[in-house]
């Protein structure tokens, strides 16, 4: 295949990692996280989420977290935001790019935002036109694009369709997102060629795997064939959603950057690093991290490349 020179990892532990987190994380041991791994090298991170605390409580500490963290140039920091009270805390918390996060599916968008997809939409269209307008920038994900918990399949040409719309208001890229962990290359490919039937250039696509069933790597292959250059990860494969039934942890950074180096493409991303920043937070998740790579431990520093 044709590989890509370089990808783009958007780092998504600190948020979609730890929102899913019973044990209670001090601020303070985030705040630490999201430096690790900006010394890592990730350079888009997702810090947290202004969202409801009611909803997500994991996630209420987030104005304090932003407000601990070192910037370091050249990092975007960003943060989810399901509505105009969210953008609101988010501005005044100084963050770099909002994430709206609309569903594909009627029944998750519902239980996840207890709003309808047209609703949501409608929200995600405010958010867009304000951050905007204040000069942020909008990274939109679309959950269930290849499956719903509660709806089972999703067709592509919906996926297709609710992507454009995203992008047409004003996202600068679309992270289509396996959310429970159901996708397999075949479906990756047919989703993308969906995608790509609506003029949605390539590099405004982002993949964003859950590793439920294990398929994460080998989809990320699929999206690298198709030209995709920018992939979700989270440290250690930390991670899930409240409020998806069987969703487990993320596609995990150091698997990801496993691969990448392999493969000689680039990513800016020092996997011994990154491999720290979870060995550091494991203590406070209270369970071992699911990370292959990571827990190779040693065996992987030896066969890293320096
Ligand atoms: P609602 O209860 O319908 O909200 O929730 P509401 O508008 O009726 O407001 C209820 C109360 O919440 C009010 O306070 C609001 O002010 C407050 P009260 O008057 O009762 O005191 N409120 C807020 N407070 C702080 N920040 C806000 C905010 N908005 C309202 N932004 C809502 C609707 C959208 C707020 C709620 O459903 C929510 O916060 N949902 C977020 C759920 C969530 O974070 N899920 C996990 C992230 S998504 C994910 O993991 C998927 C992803 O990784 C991609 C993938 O894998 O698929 C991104
Ligand atoms: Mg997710």
């Amino acid at each position: 295949m044709t590989c890509p020179d370089r990808v783009r990892i958007v780092e998504v532990g600190p948020r979609d990692g730890l929102q899913n987190e019973a044990a209670h994380v001090p601020t303070r041991e985030k705040v630490a996280f999201v430096n690790r791994l900006a010394d890592a090298g990730l350079s888009a991170i997702e810090v947290s989420a202004f969202v409801s605390p009611t909803w997500v409580p994991q996630m209420a500490d987030a104005a304090d977290v932003f407000a601990g963290i070192t910037r370091r140039s050249g990092v975007r920091y960003t943060a989810l935001v399901p509505n105009l009270k969210g953008l609101a805390r988010a501005r005044d918390a100084g963050v770099d790019e909002v994430a709206i996060f609309p569903a594909a599916s009627e029944t998750f968008s519902r239980r996840n935002l207890n709003q309808t997809i047209e609703e949501a939409f409608a929200a995600g269209k405010a958010v867009c036109g304000e951050a905007r307008a204040a000069g942020l920038r909008v990274r939109a994900y679309l959950s269930t694009s290849f499956g719903c918990p509660f709806e089972g399949a999703v067709p592509p040409a919906r996926v297709a369709e609710l992507a454009a719309r995203l992008i047409d208001m004003g996202a600068s890229e679309v992270s289509l997102s396996d959310t429970i962990g159901v996708a397999h290359p075949g479906q990756v490919a047919a989703v993308l060629s969906q995608v790509a039937t609506r003029r949605i250039p390539v590099g405004r696509v982002a993949l964003h795997f859950h590793d439920t069933r294990g398929t994460a790597l080998v989809n990320v292959y699929a999206g690298l064939e198709a030209g995709v250059t920018t992939f979700d990860a989270s440290a250690g494969g930390l991670g899930g959603c409240p409020y998806a039934p069987g969703a487990t942890g993320n596609l995990a950074t150091e698997d990801l950057v496993y691969l990448l180096d392999g493969l000689g493409i680039a990513t800016g991303v020092r996997l011994d690093a990154v491999i720290d920043a979870s060995r550091a937070i494991e203590p406070h998740v209270g369970h071992p991290l699911p990370s292959r790579v990571f827990r190779a431990g040693e065996a992987t520093r030896l066969r890293t490349p320096s």
